[in-house]
């Protein structure tokens, strides 16, 4: 049994891009709080295997083609990060709600054309990463006012390659590393602080050349089975006989300053050592200093930790707890999106801030392309 309402589990749903995302947890989150009509993937037979392990009624090879003969009410756009947009603004033109994984574009004119569909057609957008639910943001956000005025911040990630999905992440249209990492910390940091004025940015491709798992390892597994089993344990183990080369930056800084006035860093980057930063507990992945005291945000334990001027030790809270343990954010942003249609409600991470989120990484990578700081030209009303 779920808690969501009977209608909001009939609202019909098509999922785009059949991929890894989509099979370890999207198609089983609309199973269970939605109803799955079609499914599409450019690869034929990873829609037909999908839509077999799913139970999808309609798969498709041609996302028009899904659009105009499915009855889907809402799509899932889980494609490779430069296809979001425009697939977004298809689905809002043919007056359908979108769900859309991060980035919303790595383009403007992609990103302008996706907000004027939606806007203009009135669809529900939802925009990941869903971090106004994440556990640890939204107890770092009641802890914010405990450290007063913000005055800078550094955040950042780094890891290895993804060991899949040439055209996903690593082609110049894709975006690389800031559209893949770094916009959790960015998403995070435009929810704690409000919104950006100005980016700066550098990056540069450091690796460019990888080696990893082609297509055909993903469809064979597929095939293998008639359910589902999660693909990350075997991924790790899988041939990485596919060369590729990295056209997208692969290291990359971005500096931001906030409308409120406080500046800082993001890094985001595949050129870190996989496991290099988690084998020693907590690592903050944010931290955000203010004018009575500092708080840190982690990765792996989840958790958030502050301190004031006049206190001597650090206020943990769910440090011990791995309180994300048995959370998932597709799960909720699944739910969430699904009521805001039979509700009629906006979705909390709305195409407003979406745009905006993405807008500060395409001008980063702009900025280190003319060596400008540049301007934001959208903004969304603060949480
Ligand atoms: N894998 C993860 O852990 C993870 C986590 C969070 C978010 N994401 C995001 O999810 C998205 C997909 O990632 P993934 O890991 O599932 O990648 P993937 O490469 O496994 O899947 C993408 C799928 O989209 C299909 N596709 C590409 N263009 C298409 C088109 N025009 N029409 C139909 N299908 C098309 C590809 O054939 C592929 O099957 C990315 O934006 C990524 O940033 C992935």
């Amino acid at each position: 049994m779920t808690d969501i309402n009977e209608t909001a589990m009939n609202v019909k749903c098509g999922v785009v891009g059949c991929g890894v995302i989509a099979n370890e947890s999207y198609l089983p989150a609309i199973k269970k709080y939605g109803r799955l009509v079609a499914v599409c993937d450019i690869v034929e037979k990873k829609a037909e295997r999908a839509a077999k392990l799913w139970g999808a009624e309609e798969y498709y090879d041609d996302y028009e083609e899904m659009l105009e003969k499915s009855d889907v009410e809402a799509v899932f756009i889980l494609t490779g990060m430069g296809d979001h947009a425009g697939q977004a603004a298809m689905a809002a033109n043919a007056g359908k709600h979108v769900l859309v994984q991060k980035p919303l574009a790595t383009n403007m004119d992609d990103l302008r054309k996706a907000v004027d569909a939606v806007k203009k057609s009135g669809v529900k957008a939802l925009i990941e990463p869903c971090v106004q639910m994440f556990p640890e943001y939204v107890k770092a956000k009641e802890a914010l006012k405990e450290i007063g005025t913000i005055f800078w911040f550094r955040a950042g990630l780094g890891r290895g390659p993804p060991i899949w999905g040439a055209a996903t992440f690593f082609t110049k249209k894709a975006g690389g590393p800031l559209f893949d990492l770094g916009v959790y910390q960015i998403s995070a940091l435009t929810f704690l602080l409000g919104p950006v004025e100005r980016v700066s940015g550098l990056a540069r491709t450091s690796i460019p050349e990888v080696d990893i798992v082609p297509d055909d390892w993903f469809i064979e597994y597929l095939s293998k089975s008639d359910t589902y089993k999660s693909v990350w344990p075997l991924l790790g183990r899988a041939p990485r006989t596919q060369k590729i080369k990295v056209e997208a930056e692969d290291n990359t800084l971005t500096i931001m300053e906030m409308k409120s006035g406080c500046l800082g860093i993001v890094i985001a980057n595949f050129v870190t050592p996989d496991g290099l930063r988690s084998d020693i507990g907590m690592f903050p992945d944010i931290e955000v200093y203010g004018s009575d005291g500092g708080m840190l945000i982690g990765s792996g334990a989840y958790a958030v930790a502050y301190k004031t001027i006049k206190m001597r030790e650090w206020v943990k809270v769910g440090w011990d707890t791995i309180s994300r343990r048995g959370w998932s954010y597709y799960e909720a942003s699944t739910k969430h999106f699904l009521e805001c249609i039979v509700e009629d409600k906006e979705p909390i991470p709305n195409i407003d801030w979406g745009a905006h989120v993405s807008e500060i990484m395409i001008k980063s990578i702009e900025s280190s392309r003319t060596g400008k700081t540049l301007r934001m030209e959208t903004t969304f009303k603060p949480y």
